[in-house]
């Protein structure tokens, strides 16, 4: 395969066109062509379009000749790839106890107070070998490829020392080069305080912003800062001196804001002009005003309120009021141990009054513009890097409606076939 592909016949094609986050009523319009045709020239796409403007049946033999694939989408609708711009993927051990304990009523909080949570796969992660970890990233990573995601975010953080969150970030650039899923790097330092520096949050930062990033920035380990700006965890003060350092050293940022109370994380993410604030159960009214001013990108992760039995983030609310909302999974063993994509969607549409259109758009164009890429990658227009997915059913509607269950047939990354239900799932070249 050379990355070259023409697609035809789709009676839905659903392009996103655009090259930034689509705010408010935007998140609505999914610029939908019937009958239509893509076509791809070494992994990108060079036209888009009704079927007859993009090629003419009597050239079909040439582009075979010419070496492309052509593929028939007939009743398929076709649409840019997932783009999961908030998962935890790299880590070892599993909480599948701490998770049984929550359902017996167990606080999340109360279990990381205690030592559980996000430390006790610190302890895991710190022992577990590259090797180890690696082929577990590897295995994630084709799950979410089978549900149609081709860009993901990744985060370290489950290191929270110098060697660990190091080898975190080298082992998704190690996954970046070989796996089709593009991941994008998030050095998460400021995760929890681990045991080290128990009780003295303040020199944990300290030792990030002295030591850890410098490193990090220097050897190029990460695009994006991010930290979990939470009450008992890092305070607005910290996150504020955190992120002010990351974005004097070049990184972008991202908070983990208001998930469980609200303290200001998402005004703060507003104030620093962070690319996307992300969580938001308990971002308030102000908070929601001035990151749609700021154009941050409020980030939404309902799988994770499902599985703390929280209240899901005020979704309907943030685009009415002229957000621009982006849904992931926040893929992680604590708080949310799932890539499901089909899940998202049906929590977004049925509990969180979402409209098929705008999840979708939340999960294609802003979930780019979460990552800073609205301009490569998030929708199906010429130039951009040719990710793609074909549903098996002719529209759309499907990805909603056909409850938790994945519609994805194929999937496309830079112009080839990396995924086929039909062929088995994964293709490796
Ligand atoms: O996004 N809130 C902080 N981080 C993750 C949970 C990580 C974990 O529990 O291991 C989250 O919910
Ligand atoms: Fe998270």
């Amino acid at each position: 395969m050379n990355g070259n592909m023409l697609i035809k016949n789709a009676s839905q094609l659903i392009t996103l066109s655009g090259f930034a986050a689509k705010k408010g009523k935007e998140m609505g319009e999914l610029g939908v062509i019937h009958n239509g045709a893509v076509m791809i020239e070494n992994g990108r796409i060079s036209a888009v379009g009704k079927n007859q403007e993009v090629f003419k049946e009597r050239d079909e033999s040439i582009l075979r000749q010419r070496g492309f694939c052509i593929l028939d989408a007939s009743d398929r609708a076709v649409l840019p790839g997932f783009v999961d711009s908030h998962t935890h993927f790299i880590f070892a051990g599993y909480r599948a106890e701490e998770f049984a304990m929550r359902l017996a009523g167990a606080d999340y909080m109360e279990i990381m107070k205690r030592g559980g949570g996000i430390l006790n796969t610190v302890a895991a992660t710190r022992k577990a070998t590259e090797e180890q970890l690696m082929s577990l990233g590897s295995k994630r990573l084709d799950s979410m490829l089978s549900h149609g995601v081709t860009t993901i975010e990744g985060k370290s953080g489950y290191g929270l020392d110098r060697d660990t969150e190091i080898k975190q970030l080298k082992i998704m650039t190690e996954l970046n080069n070989t796996h089709p899923i593009d991941i994008v790097n998030t050095f998460l330092g400021a995760h929890a305080v681990p045991g080290e520096y128990s009780g003295n949050g303040d020199a944990f930062i300290a030792f990030l912003i002295e030591e850890l990033m410098p490193e990090v920035a220097d050897k190029n380990l990460a695009e994006f800062c991010d930290v979990f700006c939470e009450k008992k965890v890092f305070s607005t003060d910290q996150s504020a001196r955190l992120l002010q350092c990351a974005k004097r050293m070049g990184l972008k940022l991202k908070l983990h804001a208001d998930e469980m109370e609200h303290i200001g994380g998402g005004e703060l993410a507003a104030e620093l002009g962070a690319v996307s604030a992300d969580h938001l159960l308990y971002a308030s009214a102000r908070a929601v005003r001035e990151m749609a001013e700021a154009g941050v990108v409020a980030t939404l992760l309902p799988l994770t309120a499902f599985s703390l039995r929280k209240p899901y983030a005020r979704g309907r609310y943030m685009i009415d009021q002229g957000c621009a909302l982006a849904l992931a999974t926040d893929f992680n063993p604590g708080s949310c141990f799932s890539e499901s994509i089909p899940l998202l969607i049906a929590l977004a549409t049925i509990n969180m009054s979402l409209t098929p259109e705008e999840a979708i758009t939340a999960l294609t164009i802003n979930g780019a513009a979460a990552l800073d890429r609205a301009d490569i990658i998030g929708s199906i227009d010429a130039g951009k890097q040719a990710d793609i997915i074909l549903l098996e059913n002719p529209s759309y509607h499907f990805l909603a409606y056909h409850i938790g269950v994945s519609v994805v047939e194929k999937v496309i990354k830079k112009g080839k076939l990396v995924f086929d239900k039909k062929q088995g799932g994964i293709i490796h070249c």
